[in-house]
């Protein structure tokens, strides 16, 4: 069969992986070339000097250049031949992105004249790029993109400024710990090594700040679904991906942030699917937050094998408002320091607050003072912004100043 034919038996579009082996095959003969997808990042290697990687002049190199206000510009080659040094090692890396089915792809080629070394380079190159440093994967438009901003807010959370009722923190922080550490167990008694947890309650409680401390004690892969919803692939397309790649790199946790609004009843049957596959779902920890579980069908909610066990991030009561309360005490400079009575006051008048607005009031009041430092004492500042977030309480329809924000993305995207 000549290879037109099997071009053409591809058709003009899914061929395109086809055609550019073919041109890279010819124009380096004798050699091994392999391509491989997403889980593969040659710059991201090369920058953290995993090997060297010089971009050609020839075929042309197509740079592409993006820009934030805070760390100026960056460039990457998004189609291009490098030219790579690994080890004692000379392999040639082409680039190639192109649109397939209306979806963008993207494809690495490793091409090199001993292809036990082509394949230890691209294993050595997977490896690196897809432990838990540098970035988080975040799922979107339809595709897996690194994504720094994640990373970052997840760095910046811990456990050490959360209140949470009880033992409730040191019982999550055990309940992943374990089930991370028991893979042995669960083979021997050949229960699949999987797990779900949801975290559950109203908005402003904690659910998203807990959940980015988890994953930062895991220091495992973290891949965070923001939406399942793309311009040309079905949902069920996107889910499957998702799970594909989750399963590629195991053991990994795979977050839903308001699972309640990314599950639909269209989507649903696939997603509950995919959750039950036991094959090669081993090694999988799937975290989600919802504040509306009463929207999520009692095949998610209820059903053990798929979320095994629910935490509940309910309102504060007085001894955790409290704690969160001193907690803020503390952190003020002396000049605006409150009473203790002043706090014993502030417990029992913030009663039905979620910790968002309890960390609004303090927000606010620490701006009003600023702005009035010689007239009023900190506590009579405290005391009339509370009055006000009671006003704002009763009448605002969008809950807490938290759940306004989620209307947002979550996270500063590039
Ligand atoms: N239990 C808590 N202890 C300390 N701070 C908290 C707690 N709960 C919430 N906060 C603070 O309040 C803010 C909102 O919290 P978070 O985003 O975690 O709420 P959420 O439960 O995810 O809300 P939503 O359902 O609206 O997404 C964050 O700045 C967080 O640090
Ligand atoms: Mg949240």
């Amino acid at each position: 069969m000549q290879e037109e034919q099997i071009f053409e038996a591809y058709g003009p579009e899914s061929g395109t992986s086809y055609r550019l082996s073919l041109a890279l095959a010819s124009a380096f003969p004798g050699k091994a070339v392999v391509a491989i997808a997403e889980t593969f990042d040659l710059e991201t290697y090369a920058r953290a000097g995993g090997c060297t990687a010089t971009p050609r002049a020839t075929p042309h190199a197509q740079i592409e250049a993006g820009w934030r206000r805070n760390q100026g510009l960056w460039h990457s080659v998004v189609s291009g031949v490098f030219d790579v040094r690994w080890k004692e090692h000379d392999l040639v890396v082409a680039h190639a992105r192109w649109v397939e089915g209306y979806r963008p792809t993207t494809s690495w080629f490793v091409i090199g004249g001993d292809r036990a070394v082509v394949d230890d380079f691209t294993s050595a190159t997977c490896e690196f790029c897809n432990e838990p440093r540098e970035a988080v994967l975040a799922f979107r438009g339809g595709c897996w993109q690194r994504d720094g901003e994640i990373y970052k807010a997840i760095q910046a959370a811990s456990f050490e400024d959360l209140v949470l009722s009880g033992d409730m923190a040191r019982e999550i922080r055990d309940d992943f710990a374990s089930f991370l550490a028991a893979k042995a167990e669960y083979a021997k008694y050949q229960v699949p090594w999987k797990r779900g947890v949801l975290f559950v309650g109203p908005p402003g409680n904690g659910k998203t700040h807990c959940l980015r401390a988890t994953i930062k004690m895991l220091d495992v892969p973290c891949l965070y679904v923001q939406s399942l919803k793309s311009r040309y692939e079905t949902d069920d397309a996107n889910i499957a991906r998702v799970f594909d790649r989750a399963r590629e790199v195991t053991p990994c946790c795979l977050v839903f942030e308001d699972l309640d609004a990314l599950i639909t009843a269209d989507n649903r049957s696939l997603f509950l699917n995919q959750l039950d596959g036991f094959a090669n779902a081993s090694g999988m920890l799937t975290l989600a937050t919802t504040n509306h579980p009463e929207r999520l069908d009692p095949a998610i909610l209820d059903r053990p094998s798929r979320f095994d066990r629910k935490y509940h991030f309910a309102l504060p009561r007085a001894a955790e408002r409290g704690r969160y309360i001193t907690q803020w005490r503390e952190r003020l400079d002396p000049a605006m320091r409150i009473e203790d009575a002043q706090v014993e006051a502030l417990v029992a008048s913030t009663e039905g607050f979620s910790f968002a607005y309890l960390k609004e009031l303090f927000l606010s009041s620490m701006m009003r003072w600023i702005k009035t430092r010689e007239e009023c004492a900190m506590a009579t500042v405290l005391d009339s912004q509370l009055q006000t977030l009671r006003e704002q309480m009763k009448t605002d329809a969008s809950p807490t100043p938290q759940a306004a924000a989620t209307a947002e993305p979550l996270f500063d995207f590039p």
